[in-house]
């Protein structure tokens, strides 16, 4: 794995994520890395106020264009702010979600169109992409069960769109990784420690191709 890498987690709201992010992070410092760690939206002060309007259940009239803006507009911010000076002093930068999600959110389950979101997206990251992207696959039954527990049944403005929302978004993340070979899916349903090692094994190959 070279110096200053650039990985992104994805996967319906739910899929465990943060557990993989942690373990990942945590092995990669014991392995002598410099690691930064964000998350989407958000991560910066600006970032910050733009997902209190997005997952703000008050806001429930934001049209489909508004959400894909704002959502982007938050990218931008990070993208300039955070990730590309981290990257150039050769740290690898571990984001909780990147554009994907806007492509399977936004894109797919919304039916924004998954190319003009894609367009949007990578005029927002001035083309800057991921090296590996890791799409974590559950079904939307168990990622519910796992928020229940996580969350006490509170739900964000985007998790109250409920199941139906969710198997979209899911689709929406296969037909990325079937059009773009830096996605990884990953079979989310096993033990923590078994998801971890294939998440390692593959992180370790990049740049080797
Ligand atoms: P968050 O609490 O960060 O969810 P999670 O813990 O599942 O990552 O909330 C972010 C929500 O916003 C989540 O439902 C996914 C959604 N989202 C989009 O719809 N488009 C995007 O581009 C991003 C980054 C997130």
């Amino acid at each position: 794995m070279n110096k200053g890498a650039f990985i992104t987690f994805e996967g319906i709201d739910g899929c465990g994520k943060s557990t993989q992010i942690a373990m990942l992070e945590e092995y990669l410092v014991s392995s002598g890395k410099t690691v930064i760690k964000v998350r989407e939206p958000g991560g910066t002060v600006v970032g910050e106020k733009i997902r209190e309007i997005l997952l703000s259940k008050k806001n429930d009239s934001m049209t489909p264009m508004a959400e894909l803006l704002l959502f982007v507009a938050a990218r931008a911010q990070i993208t300039e702010e955070v990730i590309k000076p981290a990257l150039s002093e050769g740290k690898t930068v571990i984001c909780d979600r990147f554009f994907d999600s806007t492509f399977a959110y936004q894109g797919y389950a919304r039916g924004m169109g998954t190319d003009k979101v894609m367009d949007i997206n990578l005029a927002a990251t001035g083309g800057l992409e991921p090296d590996i992207t890791f799409v974590l696959d559950i079904s939307p039954e168990k990622a519910f069960e796992r928020r229940a527990v996580r969350d006490g049944g509170q739900q964000d403005r985007m998790e109250a769109l409920g199941l139906e929302f969710q198997r979209k978004v899911r689709e929406g993340y296969i037909l990325a990784s079937q059009k773009y070979p830096r996605i990884k899916v990953i079979d989310a349903s096993g033990t923590p420690d078994e998801i971890a090692s294939v998440i390692r094994d593959l992180t370790m190959k990049i740049g080797e191709a």
